[in-house]
């Protein structure tokens, strides 16, 4: 039986910090486990410019404690306003790693998104000449779509044109949540790729609505039925390039979460990787742990892997905190609803 596992150093392909004081308190968390992330731009207001994400990115590494490492890897949120020019500045100088897409109203602080895809379309195409990733939010918005539905309909009726009207964009579906979506993703070629997040690894729509609802469980994309969990499992534990980590830890106070309209989003960066040795374990696939974390991202993102290896151990299981604290809030660790044995050697 496997007791240790040396992996290459992970990689988060898609992180919320915040600003501000929740930044403070949850940098340490990605920073202790990861070498690098992927900092969504859905700041309020969000980052738009190439100025907000050198901006943004001065004040991720000023909240950096001295003794930790890491690289923020910085995105531009995509407005119908959105110079081309800009964007591939911010490429050029290697400021900016990807440009995210929110269609207008699918999740938190995303009322600035795209409503109008012609309108975007100089900036897409300009992106696909210099090979720069779109990272894709694939629901639609519309109120006749069953929230269940909404990432299906996405692939369908916007992703798909998309892709076919823009050949050679470098897309990453985000935060995976259906078969269709594992499907497409894997059928999609070198330009496309999916992350898969912590969470949607672990928990079903039941988790989230059984026995009363789990408001820490609720996230966007919202947890859908037990065989779209296995497809992702699959996907995940596979070791096909196309899927690759990236938590959508998304930080909320506790008190924003446990709410008569609660807001949307798992915070996992803390356990996230004890998390996933755990269900690579159960799926006898942790030799592919590493190439989920640690490979497959930079394998897409043109990077080189991090140098540096972390260990994971296994014993009895670990006392992670239920909490972090955040200036006067508290923000809820996910719990996956299993003790957790694979722990990060410091
Ligand atoms: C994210 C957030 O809180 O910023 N929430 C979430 O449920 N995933 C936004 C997002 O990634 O959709
Ligand atoms: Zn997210």
């Amino acid at each position: 039986m496997t007791e240790t596992l040396r992996i290459l150093r992970p990689d988060d392909w898609h992180l919320h910090l915040r600003d501000g004081a929740m930044m403070k308190a949850v940098l340490p968390e990605t920073a202790r486990h990861f070498a690098r992330a992927i900092i969504m731009p859905n700041l309020v207001p969000p980052v738009v410019t190439s100025s907000d994400a050198a901006a943004y990115r001065d004040r991720i590494l000023g909240a950096l404690p001295a003794e930790q490492s890491f690289e923020p890897l910085m995105t531009l949120y995509l407005t119908e306003e959105t110079d081309p020019e800009d964007v591939a500045a911010a490429h050029e100088s290697g400021l900016i790693k990807a440009v995210k897409l929110y269609p207008a109203g699918a999740t938190t602080n995303s009322a600035s998104g795209v409503r109008n895809f012609d309108r975007v379309r100089p900036v897409l195409e300009r992106m696909a000449d210099i090979g720069l990733p779109l990272c894709v939010h694939g629901e639609v918005t519309s109120s006749e779509v069953d929230i269940f539905d909404r990432e299906a309909v996405f692939i369908d009726e916007v992703l798909d044109p998309l892709r076919r009207s823009t050949p050679g964009l470098r897309v990453v579906m985000e935060h995976l949540t259906t078969r269709e979506g594992v499907e497409y993703a894997r059928e999609g070629g070198p330009d496309l790729a999916a992350t898969i997040t912590t969470h949607h690894l672990v928990i079903n729509r039941n988790h989230l609505l059984v026995g009363g609802i789990k408001p820490h469980y609720y996230c966007l994309p919202v947890a859908k039925r037990e065989e779209h969990r296995l497809a992702l499992r699959a996907a995940a534990t596979s070791g096909d390039p196309s899927f690759f980590l990236g938590t959508d830890s998304a930080p909320h106070p506790d008190r924003l979460k446990e709410h008569a309209c609660g807001c949307a989003g798992c915070f996992t960066a803390t356990n996230t990787l004890s998390i996933l040795a755990e269900v690579f374990e159960a799926d006898d696939a942790l030799h592919q742990l590493e190439t989920f974390t640690s490979l497959n991202g930079p394998q897409f993102y043109r990077l080189p892997p991090n140098a540096e290896h972390i260990t994971l151990r296994k014993g009895a299981p670990n006392e992670y905190p239920s909490h972090i604290s955040a200036g006067d809030e508290q923000v809820t660790v996910f719990d996956p609803g299993f003790p957790l044995h694979w722990h990060v050697e410091p």
